[in-house]
């Protein structure tokens, strides 16, 4: 089954075809980042309008690389959600479009299961069950991976997700958009033990996770001392390591509570190299697995959709003929996997 996966949920218009055989064809991606820098965020109008002026072009970019025609296509999934609702609507507008033209079946897929699944686009996927440390900007979670389509939130964000304490703490200490690549960036000649960080909801049970209080205190420590380049450099190293660390107490948790073997890290934040190397060491220590995608599949794109969606697609589930698109979508909520069709 050849199938076209859509990802417009936010910054990034992400293309791709993956075949149930095969494996990924083809993956085209259009970031928006430089489009949004000068605004410090995503404007979501603005995010919206990029996407419907790259995605076709996209498609054909992706089609034409695979070696293959519109003819070809099996079936379509996009994003339905959770994201910006302007900009979800762009993709399931087209996905949709394009399926009912083709006479072929849609999906909607959930971004998160995308994010999930990421891995298993590599040579070595990991093995069902495994616990996954989802850190993007919008989401913070460690979910339990019983099977592909069966997800138990471990624990969640109360408030900020990493991703947003690393691009506000970003902005606080003047650096650009996104702000995380820019403050791992900075982050490398700091000093990380200059100033007290602390590491928080670590001291009492539970795999719920907070940043807000991290980032009043870096905000306090910018705000009331030198603001000169090492202070900046030793303050963005310090507030990593804090991150970093809070992420490894909370997976040694999760990997006990479960005794799961292996780890998967997925979203933005996994592209962070201070973390993959943290966990990477925790897992030799204590003889887990860990497996994250390439960096290209952390962050948003449109082939972990391709293939969670073929996941689905292959056991026959599809979307009816009402356009879904979702802002606000609980992964808990996904349907089961049914088994394959006959
Ligand atoms: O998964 P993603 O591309 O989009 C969402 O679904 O939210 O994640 C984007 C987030 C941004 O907050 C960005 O700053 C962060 O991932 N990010 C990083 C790194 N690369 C991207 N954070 C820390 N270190 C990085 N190297
Ligand atoms: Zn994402």
């Amino acid at each position: 089954m050849l199938v076209l996966g859509i990802e417009t949920s936010c910054d990034e218009t992400g293309v791709a075809l993956y075949d149930s055989d095969a494996g990924l064809l083809s993956h085209a991606l259009f970031s928006q980042v430089d489009i949004h820098a000068e605004y410090g965020g995503v404007v979501p109008e603005i995010a919206s309008r990029d996407h419907v002026r790259k995605l076709l072009p996209l498609i054909n970019q992706c089609l034409s690389r695979a070696g293959k025609t519109r003819s070809d296509i099996d079936a379509v999934a996009y994003t339905a959600g959770p994201g910006l609702i302007g900009a979800l609507l762009v993709g399931t507008a087209t996905g949709h479009s394009i399926a009912i033209a083709l006479g072929v079946p849609a999906l909607a897929v959930h971004h998160m299961e995308g994010h999930l699944l990421a891995p298993m686009l590599e040579e070595k996927p990991p093995e069902v069950p495994f616990v996954a440390l989802l850190v993007s900007g919008g989401h913070s979670m460690l979910v339990e991976v019983c099977r592909i389509g069966e997800y138990r939130i471990l624990g969640e964000t109360l408030d900020d997700s990493a991703g947003e304490a690393f691009d506000k703490t970003a902005k606080l200490l003047g650096l650009g958009y996104p702000g995380g690549p820019a403050l791992a960036k900075l982050a490398v000649n700091g000093d990380t033990e200059r100033f007290a960080f602390p590491r928080p909801m670590t001291h009492r049970p539970g795999l719920d996770l907070s940043f807000s209080g991290l980032k009043t205190h870096t905000r306090n420590l910018w705000l009331n001392g030198d603001r000169d380049d090492q202070t900046r450099a030793d303050i963005a190293a310090g507030f990593q390591k804090a991150v970093v660390e809070t992420l490894l107490i909370k997976c040694r948790r999760a990997m006990q509570h479960t005794r799961a073997q292996q780890l998967v890290i997925a979203g933005g934040v996994g592209a962070n190299q201070s973390l993959r190397q943290t966990l990477q060491r925790a897992g030799k220590k204590h003889g887990w697995k860990v497996s994250y995608p390439r960096l290209e599949f952390c962050t948003d794109n449109g082939a972990m959709i391709a293939l969670a969606g073929c996941q689905r697609l292959m056991t026959g589930e599809h979307s009816g003929p009402e356009l879904k698109a979702l802002a606000r979508w609980p992964l808990d909520q996904l349907p089961p996997l049914e088994a394959p069709a006959a």
